[in-house]
Parts: structure tokens; sequence; C-alpha cells
């Protein structure tokens, strides 16, 4: 039973629910820019921690997110019209601004204009405020007196020029992708080629300390000469991951609802633009992007055709899936645990300590939150952390030297 409750802590993301009112407390991705590219362009759909949402751009080029259905008759606001700063329900006329305020009531010319002005106050609309940053839309759905400041999230002070973004649905929960991309030992495995060479690389040493952004998971391999070199990832609340190689790499799992994922996949680098090279590897299927079904957020190697594996390409040896892509790998295998994982049918080993620390964090986590103590990566600086790498004398406790190593004016990439 206890599991039970636990996972469904951990995992259900609808408002009112101990995850969801957490993650609330955080700036979200609800779409790329150039999905309302245009004042007045049309409005697109949002499904975000299991509310439906419109998101539009108004005549003055603000963006506004509302509830997608229309407080009159709740018909969808998707097939909108979009004029003259408001979005207007063509049902029957209503028109809303991105403050989700009733600006027209032309179905009711019978009623006195006092009348009306009463009306239009009780129909005022769930309208999240939302900012721009790093091509993405950003949007904040928590309560208004604690909205904080959006954080100094490296790849998204970047010009454009320097950073690549793609995302795709997943069709699972939310943790499943965290826990993956952040279960070190998946690498030499999922990822790799050979299996019986893995088996001389894995790590052996895991640690997860909490900071002031998130927590920080390491993974310690022995050197043999009294040393141990630590491979630092961060984890920045609620759901950021940094990838350290050179170009840096990010991804955000944004739960759409508690059985399907937004993963957002980012290259950046931080001092010149992305090469036409860099792009070619990167999208390649040694790289983290999945290729969709134009015009859609579904990667073409999906659940529904098993990924495209290729069983002749496993057997050979050269990939141990036998999918194509490190994207299409990390999908398969977390869609494959099904919708929301029953995690009190798992068998965890010495190899999953980080995923047992991991979870351990996040409920001290809710916690804090439910007893409304400080909540990390609330201040913005906080976030001006990198995935690196630190040399440390076996046995010396971690701590301080490896949340200093993680920022950005100290890291070192990691292996
Ligand atoms: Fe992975």
């Amino acid at each position: 039973m206890k599991h039970i409750e636990e996972n469904e802590m951990l995992t259900r993301v609808g408002p009112g629910t101990p995850m969801g009112e957490l993650m609330r407390r955080y700036w979200i991705p609800a779409a790329f820019t150039h999905q309302v590219a245009e004042p007045d362009s049309p409005p697109v759909r949002v499904r975000l921690l299991c509310e439906d949402l419109v998101l539009f751009r108004d005549s003055k080029g603000r963006v506004g997110l509302l509830d997608e259905k229309c407080p009159h008759r709740t018909a969808s606001l998707f097939y909108g019209r979009n004029e003259d700063c408001g979005l207007r329900c063509v049902y029957h006329g209503l028109k809303f601004d991105i403050h989700g305020e009733c600006v027209d009531l032309p179905c009711i010319p019978q009623v006195s204009d006092q009348e009306r002005e009463r009306t239009a106050k009780e129909l005022k609309m769930t309208a999240y405020p939302c900012v721009e940053r790093g091509d993405v839309i950003w949007t904040y759905m928590g309560p208004p007196e604690h909205e904080p400041d959006f954080p100094d999230l490296e790849w998204t002070l970047l010009p454009a020029e320097q950073r690549f973004a793609t995302r795709h649905v997943q069709e699972c929960n939310w943790l499943q992708g965290l826990e993956g991309g952040f279960d070190p030992t998946h690498l030499t495995f999922l990822h790799g080629g050979d299996a019986e060479k893995s088996r001389s690389i894995v790590a052996t040493l895991y640690e997860v300390m909490p900071t002031d952004f998130g927590f920080i998971v390491g993974t310690g391999r022995d050197r043999g000469d009294g040393t141990v070199m630590w491979n630092m990832n961060v984890m920045l609340m609620p759901f950021h991951k940094i990838i350290s190689s050179l170009p840096h790499a990010a991804h955000v799992w944004a739960p759409i609802d508690d059985e399907n994922t937004m993963l957002y996949s980012v290259n950046f680098h931080p001092t010149r633009a992305l090469t036409a090279e860099d792009l070619k590897r990167e999208t390649s299927w040694r790289g983290i992007h999945t290729e969709n079904i134009p015009g859609t957020d579904h990667a073409i190697r999906n659940k529904h055709n098993d990924y495209l594996i290729d069983r002749a390409l496993q057997a050979s040896g050269a990939s141990y899936t036998g999918m194509q892509g490190l994207g299409t790998q990390d999908c398969a295998i977390q869609e494959s645990m099904g919708p929301i994982a029953d995690r009190g049918k798992e068998h965890l080993l010495a190899c999953d300590a980080a995923i047992v620390k991991i979870r351990r964090l996040l409920r001290a986590t809710l916690a804090d939150h439910a007893a409304q103590k400080p909540l990390p990566g609330m201040n913005p600086a906080s976030f001006r952390v990198r995935s690196a790498r630190c040399e440390l004398p076996r046995g010396v406790p971690l701590g301080e030297a490896m949340r200093e190593a993680v920022r950005l004016d100290k890291s070192v990439p990691a292996e």
C-alpha cells in the first residue's frame, strides 16, 4: 500500500496533487515561440499538468495562455478568432484578452451597460502569465503571490544561433523520463554497443546531493590510484537536466498530464554559434533529438511501430537496442514500463542507488512544500550551473567541492 501512495504522490501532476502543486511553483515550457510567431496568428492547443489551455499572440505581440474552454457554454477557444487584442469564441462572440478578461459580450444587446459589465466580470477566465526565453514560451501556473523571477537557465540566455531545440511527446509519466535521464548505469547498456565491453566501464559509486537549485547526481569511477573521478549531472527543479558534452545539451520533461510528457531537447554552445556540422551530428542517430512526423510532436520511430527496431543491427553487436537514436532508445524503454510505471513491482539493485536517492529527495521537497518551507530554485542565480566533473581522493565525502564544481564560472566538462 505504501509504495502505491508514494508512486501516486511522485507521479500525479493534476491540480491539487502534491507534485502538481509543487511543479506549479516553477516556470514551465508551454510551446516554442514559432508556434505563435505573428501577432494575431492562429491559436494553438497546449495541455500542461492535466489542464487544457489555448495559447495565442495578440495584436500587440503579447502572448496569452487561457483555459481552452469558453466560460459561457464551454466551447473550445481553439476554434476562436484571434483579432484586435483578444480571442473571440466563435459560438456566441464572447471575446477575451490575454489576461482572461471578457472584453466583449455582443450576444446580450438587450441588457443594460451596467448589467453587461457585471456579467463580463463574472466571466473572467483562468489566464496564466507567460514569458518568452530562449525561443520558448514559459508559463507560471501557481499562486500569483509566489510567482518567481525567471531563472538564469543558461540555454535560454544565449543568442538563438547558439542554440538548437526540438521536442517530442513521450507516452509515459514525466518521472520515468526524469529517472531515465539521471540513471547513470543505463548509458553503457541502453545507449552502448558492445555488451561485454560495457561490463568493465560501469561506475560503481553514486551520490545524490541536494542543492539550492535542485540536486546533483554524482557517478564515481574508482581509478585504482586512490582517486575517484566524479561525473556530476545537475537536476534543476522541477524537471531540467543539463548534459555537459560539447555542444552542451539539456532536457526538460514537462508533464502534459499523468501519462504523457513533452520532452524538450536542446543543444547549446556557450560561446559560439552552432555549426552545420554540429547540427548534423546532433540530429543524427548519435544525438538526443528525434525525427518527428511532419507537423506533429510525435516521433517517426514510436511505440506503434516498435520504434522501427532493427533486429539484425541488434544481433550484430553494433547497437544494444537495434534502435536508431539516443532519444528513441530512451523513449522506447521508458514507454515500455507503462503509462505510469508500477514501482511496487520493481526489484531495485545496487546500481539503482541514485534512483532511490532521487525519489527520496523529491519526497523531501514535497514535504518541504507542504510545510511551506523555502523551495530550491527560487533564486534565479541558483540556476547558473552546468553538469561537470571533479576528481577527489577516495573516501573524501562529497559536498561543497561538488556544489562549487558545477557553478558556471567553475565547471569542467563531464566525461
Ligand atoms: Fe538515456
